[in-house]
């Protein structure tokens, strides 16, 4: 019943709308000068007398004069001004949107007159210069919508990684983003232009004697002649133009759907240059990196706290660190994407704290990889090539030795979106990697992929690096990647690099307690210092339990926290004897294939967790007993209790 009503509404306003569109046709074909229904004879005389007459001709050429030119001007104003309202903030900036916007809302008849009034005192009512420009401000608001709605779709990392593969901004507008939003130019350009054929009442101000455009001559004959039989001819060819293009479009649209995939090996065969990465590796290692007191305070939060950090030439140096705590924010300020409220930042030896992206010459792989989606993957990867004015042969040469490199040396014709993640991460490795940047960054690169292909490209980028041994800056928010594949790590928590230093010695040392709990896993027991014997001490803890423990900087009566790796804990069979030894039951047991873990309650408000290592013959305690733990005195790190990590 409802649907009938819909159906039946739809259909009563389509005929409403289409009916005397098409009626007009038929219309035009009639031997009468009155407009009779159905027409009398078929004739052509009306299509002959818009053809053959010189004022019509005229009006049609001053029409499309017009509106190719309130295109371009429209175009010219409104795609730079939507890429600027989508990308920044600013005081004003939805004031801004409305004034631009405006001239749908407001009446045109008001438009055209206050255009008439100035046109009128410059003399110049009566030009193509003045329709043209009238009808631009008419037509800026189709293309500047158009552009921010698509801008809203198009990732800013596109532009970010193009600022940091070396494009210039005005590269980057041309190459990256325009590209990005032509489907929103298009549909824009094509509004405006069909607007300004379309316009009368601007025409109708400013037309005067010698700029006469179609719509307005149409007017005139109508009002004239009650209604001059052309007219009908001339909506009627209008119509088939509209049909023609939106079947054009159609087939367009359909013809794209359908176009194949290049073939992958469409590049084979070409011969390649030799060694621009490698021998430029060897004659140069990497620069060091510096970071002294930097700082980034966004509003209140101060998501950077006077991280300082010595990177070595061809050293890979991973930033661990929780989520929130900074990372990323110290990557962009290195790459130069976010400028530092404070300190400074050094690539061998120079300050480019201030300096623009493009400028400080460093790769960078961003997490969700940002290929250009216009590029194919030889573009993607010619790109910091070309925008460093590299030409020919030579880009050829050293595109297909980073393809090759990442392994990847069949697929330059394809595009992003026909590789998959893992591919997509080698092709962003391969262009960061392709300009021999003196710095690689790379934030989380591998984070998108599943475990199998995260482990196997950790051990393809260590290759790589010992390959070219350049600098890498990593970023994971993994200890076990970070320890995986770096030479140092630099620990972060909220915005402050706690400890820099290989994994072993992050593991074994752990500066503090927030290190101890985040590189690997720990048993943490908090008491005082009871007293002091020689090289040892006894600490007494909160659930009561009596632990010996090294001497070293503690002093009788402070608070302490003692660390203990749960392998590093011992479930006591007989005859086994350790210092420390207390006695808990068994809470849970649980089997992780190489390793079992035993959850231990020792007082009621203290638990161990034991790990042993999964060998033939071992028999896990049952959950409930009772048992006996134990641990020699340095495998218990000590660490000063920090209150703010409670
Ligand atoms: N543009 C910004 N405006 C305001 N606050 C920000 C901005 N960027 C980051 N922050 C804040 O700064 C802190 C650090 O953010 P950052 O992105 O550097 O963390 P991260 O260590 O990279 O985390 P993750 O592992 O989740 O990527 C966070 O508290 C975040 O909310
Ligand atoms: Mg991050």
């Amino acid at each position: 019943m409802w649907r009938a009503a819909t159906a039946g509404a739809t259909a009563f306003s389509l005929m409403f709308l289409v009916l005397p569109i098409v009626a007009l046709i038929p219309m035009s074909f009639s031997t009468q000068h009155f407009l009779a229904w159905p027409p009398v004879l078929f004739s052509l005389q009306w299509y002959q007398s818009f053809l053959r007459d010189r004022d019509w001709m005229d009006s049609v050429g001053v029409s499309l004069r017009v509106a190719v030119v309130a295109t371009v001007l429209a175009c010219a104003l409104g795609t730079p001004a939507g890429i600027g309202l989508a990308r920044h903030r600013f005081p004003g900036r939805d004031l801004l949107y409305s004034l631009i916007v405006a001239p749908v809302i407001v009446p045109v008849l008001i438009i055209a007159i206050s255009a008439y009034l100035m046109f009128a005192s410059l003399h110049l009512v009566g030009t193509i210069s003045a329709l043209a420009l009238t009808h631009s401000v008419l037509g800026v608001p189709f293309v500047v919508i158009n552009v921010l709605a698509v801008m809203r779709t198009v990732d800013v990392q596109y532009e970010l990684a193009a600022r940091n593969l070396g494009a210039t901004p005005w590269q980057t507008f041309w190459r990256i983003t325009a590209p990005l939003v032509r489907a929103g130019i298009i549909v824009g350009a094509l509004l405006v232009f069909i607007t300004s054929l379309d316009e009368a009442v601007v025409a109708l101000f400013l037309s005067g004697k010698d700029a006469v455009t179609l719509p307005r001559m149409m007017w005139d004959s109508i009002t004239r002649d009650e209604l001059n039989p052309t007219v009908t001819a001339i909506a009627s060819l209008q119509i088939g133009l509209v049909v023609a293009g939106m079947l054009g479009m159609e087939v367009a649209r359909g013809r794209r759907a359908r176009r194949p995939a290049r073939p992958a090996d469409a590049d084979a065969g070409r011969t390649a240059g030799e060694g621009f990465l490698f021998a430029a590796a060897g004659a140069r290692r990497g620069a060091d990196l510096r970071l002294v007191n930097l700082t980034k305070q966004f509003g209140s939060v101060r998501a950077v706290d006077r991280a300082s950090l010595d990177v070595r030439a061809g050293e890979f140096l991973t930033l661990l660190g929780p989520s929130g705590s900074g990372k990323t924010t110290i990557l962009n300020m290195v790459a130069g994407f976010e400028t530092p409220t404070a300190g400074e930042i050094l690539l061998g030896g120079v300050d480019v704290t201030r300096q623009p992206p493009d400028r400080r010459g460093m790769g960078m792989v961003f997490q969700n990889y940002a290929l250009f989606p216009h590029m194919t993957v030889l573009e993607n990867i010619a790109f910091p090539l070309r925008v460093r004015g590299v030409r020919g042969r030579e880009v050829e040469a050293r595109v297909e030795e980073a393809l090759r490199l990442v392994r990847l040396d069949r697929y330059g014709a394809r595009y992003p979106r026909q590789l998959s993640g893992g591919e997509q991460q080698r092709v962003a490795l391969a262009r960061a990697l392709v300009f021999n940047p003196q710095l690689l960054l790379m934030d989380e690169p591998l984070a998108a992929l599943d475990k199998h292909l995260r482990e196997n490209m950790q051990i393809e980028l260590r290759r790589l690096h010992e390959h070219l041994s350049i600098t890498i800056l990593f970023v994971t928010h993994d200890q076990t990647e970070a320890m995986t594949m770096s030479d140092r790590i630099a620990v972060i928590n909220r915005g402050r690099i706690e400890q820099v230093g290989t994994p072993a010695a992050l593991y074994e040392s752990p500066a503090n307690a927030f290190i101890a709990g985040f590189i690997g896993e720990s048993n943490f027991l908090e008491g005082t210092v009871v007293s002091l014997n020689g090289r040892e001490a006894l600490v007494q803890t909160a659930g009561g339990l009596r632990l010996t423990v090294s001497a070293q900087g503690v002093a009788p009566g402070g608070r302490l926290r003692v660390a203990i790796r749960p392998e590093s804990l011992h479930v006591l069979g007989d005859g086994a004897a350790y210092p420390n030894t207390v006695p808990a039951q068994v809470e849970e047991v649980i089997y992780l294939g190489d390793v079992i873990k035993v959850v231990l309650r020792a007082t009621p408000q203290e638990t161990l967790v034991v790990k042993q290592a999964n060998r033939k013959g071992l028999r896990p305690p049952d959950p409930g007993s009772r048992v006996q733990v134990g641990w020699a005195v340095e495998d218990a790190r000590v660490l000063v209790a920090d209150p703010a990590d409670g």
